[in-house]
């Protein structure tokens, strides 16, 4: 099946897309590097096409803690200066080899900061002792903040910029190799434009061979858990909440009656229903006070990050309006749609008592921590208000 098989890759993109979420706009960041990578790859590393492209896309995503993206740091000082900048390839890897057929981009991602005269991190390897991906990677990357200058860089004023550097971030041969990439036919122009980014990382991700070939659900639910643990470091407060939130989803399911296949979809839905948060600034989700009307806005757009991020995965399409759905309220009066009663996929009105019940529970900086026993006498209050009076009644059981 068609969808099945391209379960993986779909993932991978959508977890890219996740990291490059920035407020209003996309960054293209991750997506910019996979495309160039893979493309350089094609002539030096063609048996690694496909790790070398999803190590393009995931080889930031440790930094996801940093309260700006990533592309926001420019100057090599600040990586020295700054612990979250200096260990994020470390951090990145560390992540992606928990996919496990992954574990070769792993290694490429951990030497993307390594420069060819050893001045780069974590290690300062120099030469040829940096990984060949990781060089590919150190490229493409350096290529991407380029690409932001503006006005933008003629062809001509990008070869300019990018052998300036030769000899000190990347070899001679790797520069060359980028050079005549660029050089082909309108390449340059294809991979400068926005526009035409999201439309070519999709294609790759189309053709490329698949490794994995034996998709089952374990290795889909390895990626969802890691998709979750990201999530959860961009918020100094939540770390575990997504799993947690999963877990009471899968309870309260069970608890209602439903099978357990059903029961099993859900708790996907509640492992992702938070992805939207990365798009949110840290100084919003870490505020200690109330929001201010703005910041609220913007804190209120994040189901509807969800929903997009999620949206890019064919096999999830299902369970899109249901992660949305997690801070609607019964009575109509939560966001984003402010949908009420049985317009609510009855999935998200689980899923909004599986949300509350973590928060009230957990330590968060604008509320005192409530007890289980206290956190279900809310629920009940809060029934057929903000909860379905059915999914409170069964929280009194149903939860821990
Ligand atoms: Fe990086
Ligand atoms: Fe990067
Ligand atoms: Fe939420
Ligand atoms: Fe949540």
């Amino acid at each position: 099946m068609e969808d099945k098989s391209r379960f993986f890759s779909e993932l991978i993109y959508a977890l890219s897309l996740m990291m490059d979420l920035d407020e209003n706009r996309k960054l293209f960041h991750a997506w910019r590097v996979g495309i160039l990578a893979e493309k350089l790859a094609q002539k030096i590393l063609p048996e690694y096409r496909a790790q070398i492209f999803y190590a393009g896309l995931l080889h930031d995503i440790g930094a996801i803690s940093l309260p700006e993206h990533v592309v926001h740091y420019t100057d090599i000082k600040e990586h020295f200066a700054n612990p979250i900048l200096f260990s994020h390839p470390e951090k990145s890897a560390q992540i992606v080899r928990q996919i496990s057929p992954l574990v070769i981009a792993a290694d490429m991602i951990m030497d993307h900061h390594e420069q060819w005269d050893g001045s780069g991190y974590p290690r300062g390897l120099a030469g040829n002792n940096i990984n060949l991906g990781g060089q590919i990677l150190r490229i493409c990357d350096t290529f991407d903040i380029l690409a932001r200058v503006r006005p933008p860089l003629s062809l001509d004023g990008m070869k300019t910029s990018l052998s300036a550097r030769r000899g000190v971030e990347y070899s001679d041969l790797i520069y060359e190799l980028m050079v005549t990439t660029l050089e082909e036919g309108d390449f340059f122009n294809e991979v400068m434009d926005e526009k035409k980014i999201s439309e070519k990382v999709l294609n790759i991700t189309k053709e490329l061979p698949l490794i994995d070939n034996n998709p089952n659900r374990s290795q889909a639910d390895d990626i969802i858990r890691v998709f979750a643990k990201v999530i959860d470091a961009k918020h100094s407060y939540t770390a575990g909440h997504s799993e947690r939130v999963a877990e009471y989803t899968y309870m309260l399911a069970k608890a209602l009656g439903l099978k357990e296949e059903e029961a099993k979809r859900l708790k996907v839905a509640g492992y992702l229903h938070d992805a939207g948060k990365v798009a949110v600034p840290k100084s919003i989700l870490d505020k200690p006070g109330r929001l201010t009307l703005d910041e609220f806005k913007l804190m209120k757009r994040h189901p509807v990050y969800t929903m997009e991020i999620m949206s890019m995965v064919t096999l999830l399409k299902d369970l899109v309006v249901i992660a949305g759905g997690h801070h609607e309220r019964y009575d109509g009066a939560g966001y984003p749609d402010g949908l009420s009663g049985e317009a609510i996929p009855f999935g998200a009105r689980i899923m909004a008592v599986a949300d509350a019940y973590d928060a009230m529970t957990s330590v968060r900086p604008y509320q005192s921590q409530r007890s289980f026993a206290e956190a279900k006498e809310v629920i009940e209050k809060n029934s057929g208000s903000q909860f379905d009076p059915k999914v409170a009644k069964a929280a009194a059981k149903a939860l821990p």
